[in-house]
């Protein structure tokens, strides 16, 4: 018997979101030619792309679809255009929203770099060199979906904006789960990063990490850090992490913060993770960690690799595909190695190329790897 097909969703969004996913999606095509994995492909509308169709930024046939789908690819979401709608309109509440419907709990990004790269960083080779850290971030709670939330107007007129940070036990503990056995896999360190020095929901963070490190995972070394910290050791000796584990709103900073260290946001991608259900099956989405690059939209130069990549990480953690995965890496390592880049990587005596040409790259390694 055939196995089934895999069914995947395609969520390209606004911006640069549909210019890299137009390559990913030949990546994927390249795929289901030529390894023993074949996708049923659904594409639909996120972001102010929906929301100018649909009159919502994310329809609630877009979560079901995304439910029943066996993996999301999502590209980017927002725009100058939706900016002065009011949050239930915003672009940004599709990705939000998705992570907060599905269950998606555990953020992953990785920060790699890359051989051919290591001098696109604005920090000295030398400090980046080989570097392989994992940020884990907490994606459901926190700051971003705490109660009480809103803007009131005080009596005297002026107004009053309120956010909570908020996580309970059963929260950290799953993620912090994730990132033990992530590092199981890796080289055995976790660094648990919040700020139990001024926050309750820190100390908490903090307390839950190091009872779930004690009671399971005591062949991991775990180390406390704080976040204003972590920033700083980060650009300092970014090499002493492997995994790092953190909140919802210091994870999004951090992550953004690493992948400079690796040169480009264009080139980090994204797994984002759900619990295993009773039947071992897991709601999981893949985008890059970068936005809707409004400056550079409709230029056809947007670095596609981050989306690409993206897809790597969905063949791993989905279908457990290494092999597929490790070859999209590959390739993309080496067409970097070849010296074509994007502008945002483009350095002295290297090919700068589009978008387009940047992916038909890919295409052309991967024949090659493909023998
Ligand atoms: P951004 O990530 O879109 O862009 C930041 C900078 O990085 C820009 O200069 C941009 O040109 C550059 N950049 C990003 N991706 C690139 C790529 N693939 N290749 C080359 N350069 C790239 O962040 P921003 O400008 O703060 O936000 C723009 C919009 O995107 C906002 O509406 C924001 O809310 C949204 N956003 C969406 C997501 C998402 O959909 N997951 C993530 C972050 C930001
Ligand atoms: C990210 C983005 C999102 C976040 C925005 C677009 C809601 O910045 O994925 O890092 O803050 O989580
Ligand atoms: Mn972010």
């Amino acid at each position: 018997m055939m196995a089934a097909n895999k069914t995947l969703l395609l969520l390209p969004g606004d911006g640069i979101g549909p210019e890299v996913m137009r390559e990913a999606r030949r990546v994927i095509d390249w795929m289901d030619r030529h390894r023993a994995v074949t996708f049923d492909i659904t594409e639909d509308l996120v972001g102010g792309a929906s929301n100018d169709a649909r009159g919502v930024p994310l329809a609630d046939s877009t979560i079901e679809l995304a439910k029943t789908s066996d993996a999301v690819l999502f590209g980017a979401v927002g725009g100058a255009k939706w900016e002065s709608l009011g949050f239930d309109k915003r672009p940004e509440i599709a990705i939000l929203g998705l992570r907060r419907e599905l269950g998606l709990f555990a953020n992953l990004r990785p920060a790699t770099v890359l051989d051919p790269l290591v001098d696109a960083s604005t920090l000295k080779p030398e400090v980046v060199r080989g570097l392989d850290l994992m940020i884990v971030r907490e994606s459901t709670g926190g700051a971003y979906f705490g109660e009480p939330r809103g803007i009131e107007t005080l009596p005297d007129g002026s107004k009053r904006g309120v956010n909570t940070e908020v996580y309970t036990t059963a929260e950290i503990e799953r993620v912090a789960r994730v990132a033990f056995e992530l590092a199981r896999k890796r080289r055995r360190r976790v660094c648990s990063v919040e700020k139990s020095n001024v926050m309750e929901s820190g100390l908490l963070w903090r307390q839950t990490v190091a009872t779930l490190h004690a009671r399971d995972y005591g062949d991991v070394e775990l180390v406390n850090m704080y976040a204003d910290n972590c920033a700083m050791q980060l650009v300092r000796n970014p090499r002493q992490f492997d995994v790092i584990v953190t909140t919802n709103l210091f994870g999004d900073l951090l992550s953004d913060l690493a992948s400079m260290l690796t040169g480009s946001l264009g080139m980090l991608p994204s797994a984002t993770l759900g619990a295993l259900d009773s039947n071992g099956r897991r709601l999981a989405l893949y985008e890059p960690i970068h936005g809707s690059a409004p400056d550079i939209a409709g230029k056809g130069i947007a670095n596609p690799l981050a989306q690409i990549l993206s897809f790597a990480m969905l063949l791993r953690y989905s279908f457990d595909l290494e092999a597929e995965a490790r070859m999209i890496e590959t390739a993309a390592t080496r067409v970097l190695a070849n010296g074509l880049r994007t502008p945002d990587v483009m350095a002295p005596g290297c090919a700068k190329v589009s978008t387009h040409v940047m992916g038909e790259a890919v295409l052309r390694e991967l024949d090659k790897l493909a023998g």
